[in-house]
């Protein structure tokens, strides 16, 4: 059964519409093939630095006027960790990658998850998480990509942005947790880095808050099934070097 067929309430065509979009239609959107074609080493080689230290050493630096313009959209479902901590990581993969662009995937990553403040509190954790089916096709997660759209139509242009670049903002956010097909590059390196965060110490606490599970079944489901899904080779070695030191930190060889 599709999530469609079990909605409870009457949804927006800009939510509907997305929501019956097939994931090998993705696959073959003209975007996704250019993207394989260019890139067909998986994962993607890095061209630069790669630096596998705890993000903490590495925060990202600037966009302070962009921050300020989205503090209201900080105070939802705990983006105000997890909005920065994905910064820093994304700053690392532009580093790891300079042939990206890097301020269309720095101001993408600030803002991918800002549509959280704008849709029903109480749908986040029990839909988003915890709903039945995959999680990743909940409508409140189509729900709070339109509204991340829709933060950056109205943030940007007044910090200067153009038209054509906030589109390409755009174009990141919409579907980029119920979208699996990534169409550049730069929307590579934003969907790598939003897994990254849950790697780092604090997204491991958040996120076996939110999935309600223990440690130990979570780093284990981390290795299995975030770690497939990098992009980037920069990316992996993230990961792996904070579930070795993270599995060591919380003792999961024991607490099991
Ligand atoms: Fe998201
Ligand atoms: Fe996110």
């Amino acid at each position: 059964m599709s999530n469609t067929e079990t909605l409870p309430r009457d949804l927006p065509e800009e939510i509907t519409s997305r929501m019956s979009v097939e994931q090998e239609t993705h696959a073959r959107d003209p975007r996704a093939l250019a993207f394989a074609d260019a890139y067909p080493t998986r994962p993607i080689p890095a061209q630069g630095k790669v630096n596998t230290d705890p993000i903490a050493t590495t925060p990202s630096t600037g966009h302070d006027e962009l921050w300020r313009a989205i503090i209201p959209e900080t105070r939802s479902r705990a983006n105000d960790l997890h909005l920065p901590i994905v910064a820093a990581f994304a700053a690392r993969l532009c580093d790891a990658h300079p042939e990206a662009d890097r301020e269309l995937v720095m101001v993408a990553t600030i803002l991918h998850d800002t549509g959280w403040a704008h849709v029903d509190q109480s749908r986040i954790v029990s839909e988003g998480f915890r709903g039945s089916g995959d999680w990743r096709q909940a409508v409140i997660r189509f729900e709070h990509e339109v509204e991340g759209m829709k933060v950056a139509r109205r943030v940007l242009p007044g910090l200067g942005y153009d038209e054509s670049f906030v589109e390409r903002v755009c174009e990141i956010i919409d579907g980029h947790d119920t979208r699996k097909a990534a169409f550049s590059l730069e929307d590579a390196l934003v969907r790598d880095s939003d897994r990254l965060w849950r790697f780092d110490q604090a997204g491991i606490a958040m996120s076996m808050e939110w999935f309600g599970t223990d440690a130990s079944s979570y780093m284990a489901r981390l290795d299995a099934e975030i770690v497939p899904e990098l992009i980037s080779a920069a990316g992996v070695a993230m990961a792996r070097a904070d579930i070795e030191r993270n599995n060591a930190l919380l003792r999961t060889e024991v607490i099991r």
